[in-house]
């Protein structure tokens, strides 16, 4: 199985990518969480990453590509989930990723058997970023309004501190929303013009509905 998934910010895309992976025993690659982990370890690419990042602006292709490559090939090595297949989530974002995204999958011999789309309206995203919250230890992610921890601001899983993130300031959530409508939404038509499916999943529902419906889309 080897999926895109595609929606603004906070439409659910790690949410579903984790509960997809699980299912099928497939590796989620988040270019988000790999962009967020070198700016942690202040990495060359981290320093480079992070102004982008904190302005809500989306990082340049050519490090992005570089970085999606190393997740498919030779980051990829030894680990089996790779291997049986991937969820790319957060990536392709803009018409020159797409183009190397196609030309990397040709190179490796892996197509793409869906891309799904989650569709939720503005005002609720809006909502579920500014009630976002994660681990700083495990990564884990619940919502104040929708999935809080059983302790406020402590993790279930870990115990470990939780935290929102830098980038979930409503001015930055505004100016990421913009951002997916002009340069990442046109892919949508792009994708329905080729040969791979795409499936439109609406996302404005209770999370476990969300994976029904993407499960019977992709199985049908
Ligand atoms: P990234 O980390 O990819 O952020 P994003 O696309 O803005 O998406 P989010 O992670 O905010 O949301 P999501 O759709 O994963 O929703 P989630 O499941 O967490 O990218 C961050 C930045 O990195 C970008 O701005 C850019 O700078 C850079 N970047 C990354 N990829 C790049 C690329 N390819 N090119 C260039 N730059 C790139 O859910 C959100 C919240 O809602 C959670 O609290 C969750 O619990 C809750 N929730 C989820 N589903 C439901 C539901 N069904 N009902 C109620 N609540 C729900």
């Amino acid at each position: 199985m080897n999926l895109i998934l595609i929606g603004a910010p906070g439409a659910g895309k790690g949410t579903q990518g984790a509960l997809l992976a699980k299912r099928y025993g497939v590796a989620r690659i988040s270019t988000g969480d790999l962009l967020r982990e070198a700016v942690r370890a202040g990495t060359p690419l981290g320093r480079k990453a992070r102004s982008y990042m904190d302005a809500g602006e989306l990082v340049p292709d050519e490090l992005i590509l570089d970085l999606v490559r190393e997740a498919l090939t030779d980051g990829a090595a030894g680990d089996e989930s790779v291997r049986r297949g991937f969820i790319l989530d957060g990536f392709p974002r803009t018409p020159a990723q797409a183009s190397g995204l196609d030309r990397l999958l040709h190179e490796i011999g892996r197509p793409l058997d869906a891309v799904v789309v989650f569709e939720v309206p503005d005002e609720v995203l809006v909502r579920r970023l500014s009630g976002r919250a994660s681990c700083k230890q495990c990564g884990a992610v619940y919502n104040v309004h929708s999935e809080p921890p059983r302790t406020p601001g402590v993790c279930d899983v870990c115990g470990g501190e939780l935290v929102q993130r830098g980038d979930d300031d409503p001015e930055t959530v505004r100016r990421r929303l913009q951002v997916y409508r002009e340069q990442t939404q046109p892919l949508i038509a792009r994708y329905q013009a080729s040969r791979t499916p795409v499936l439109i999943v609406d996302g404005d529902r209770p999370v476990e509905e969300v994976h029904s419906e993407t499960v019977r889309k992709l199985e049908t």
